[in-house]
């Protein structure tokens, strides 16, 4: 079916607008983040992200319709949690009064299940297959799910405590680095050359038999030995922090691929636009001969575009005087 979709992103510090069309072509889609503002706190002000939203978002619809007749829009989407309750008033407030105004109907989205249909937006998704191991790796979440198709999920596992981008930014702020700490600590572990890696950070829960991730014992471990040694090499400290999260997503997923003999692996959020990251899994996926789809750079973190391409897939319309945000929801 014919389906064009305005989707809404306002969970944590991006504000993003997007139109797609059948959950697959992007007409547009603009964001603007606070992430440089943040840069000096270390991590997302609530207060700082939330008033940043307030600011951005008339202007971002203005901008997003400016060439498109909003009749020309058939559903609003919008991602009611889980993220920051400021940030997601923002964003829900604003769907909510635009499916009443033009009479509308409202799709809300999770928007967990909104990084892991990024992929849907790449010229390769056509080839999606289910069922698939669906991995969202992000600042605030880490967490490995069977999808079986559209509408049934199951989950697997996930972080015991700090999410895979989390401790990258952690980490980042340990070594000084600004917010966010993925692409600096990827930046400098890049640069790390030496064949011969000295210093070892030991990958948490990789033997143990379950899709469960630890990733606070590696930050402690760098915190550790910074405070120990004075003379370090900040490029080394990067690549074997890096490799350290990275080999137990990989291993995890890949293993989850193979217990439940899946077609395809779909991967989003933030840490998917690493691209070690991109590089080992797709080797591993094409070893055990399953297909790994990873999202568009730009569409790995937050985004409107993703939003209203899960809201294609899985129409979950809502009254839109009763949506409420969620910021704890789950899966
Ligand atoms: O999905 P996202 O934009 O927001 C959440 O929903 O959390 O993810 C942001 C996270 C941050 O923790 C950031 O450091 C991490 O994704 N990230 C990366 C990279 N780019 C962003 N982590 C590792 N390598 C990267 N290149
Ligand atoms: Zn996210």
């Amino acid at each position: 079916m014919q389906m064009t979709i305005l989707g809404i992103e306002s969970t944590c510090d991006e504000t993003s607008v997007a139109i797609v069309e059948n959950g697959v072509k992007v007409i547009t889609n603009i964001t603007s983040s606070s992430a440089d503002m943040q840069s000096k706190f270390g991590g997302v002000v609530p207060e700082v992200a939330a008033r940043q939203q307030v600011k951005v978002i008339i202007p971002l619809l203005k901008e997003t319709l400016k060439d498109i007749d909003i009749n020309q829009i058939d559903s609003i989407a919008v991602a009611y949690g889980p993220g920051l309750i400021g940030s997601l008033l923002i964003g829900v407030e604003t769907a909510k009064t635009l499916a009443l105004v033009y009479n509308k109907p409202l799709i809300r989205v999770n928007h967990l299940v909104g990084h892991f249909y990024a992929p849907w937006l790449s010229m390769d998704s056509q080839d999606i297959t289910f069922p698939a191991i669906a991995l969202v790796v992000s600042g605030g979440h880490t967490d490995l799910l069977l999808v079986k198709n559209h509408h049934n999920f199951v989950f697997l596992g996930g972080t015991l405590d700090d999410a895979a981008g989390e401790a990258f930014d952690k980490v980042a702020r340990i070594l000084g680095l600004p917010y966010p700490g993925g692409p600096e600590i990827e930046m400098l572990a890049h640069k790390f050359k030496n064949p011969k890696l000295n210093l070892k950070f030991t990958s948490s829960l990789m033997n143990q038999n379950n899709f469960n991730f630890s990733f606070s014992g590696v930050k402690t471990a760098v915190l550790n030995f910074t405070v120990k040694n004075s003379v370090y090499d900040i490029n080394e400290i990067a690549f074997a922090f890096q490799k350290s999260v990275l080999d137990v997503l990989v291993l995890k997923t890949i293993r989850a691929a193979e217990k439940y003999k899946v077609k395809s692996i779909l991967i989003g959020g933030g840490v998917s636009a690493n691209q070690i990251f991109r590089s080992l899994l797709t080797y591993e996926a094409k070893r055990i001969k399953v297909n790994c789809f990873f999202p568009e750079k730009k569409y790995s973190t937050d985004n409107g575009a993703m939003i209203a391409a899960a809201a294609y897939y899985n129409r979950d319309v809502v009254d839109p005087i009763e949506l409420q945000t969620n910021s704890s929801l789950y899966f």
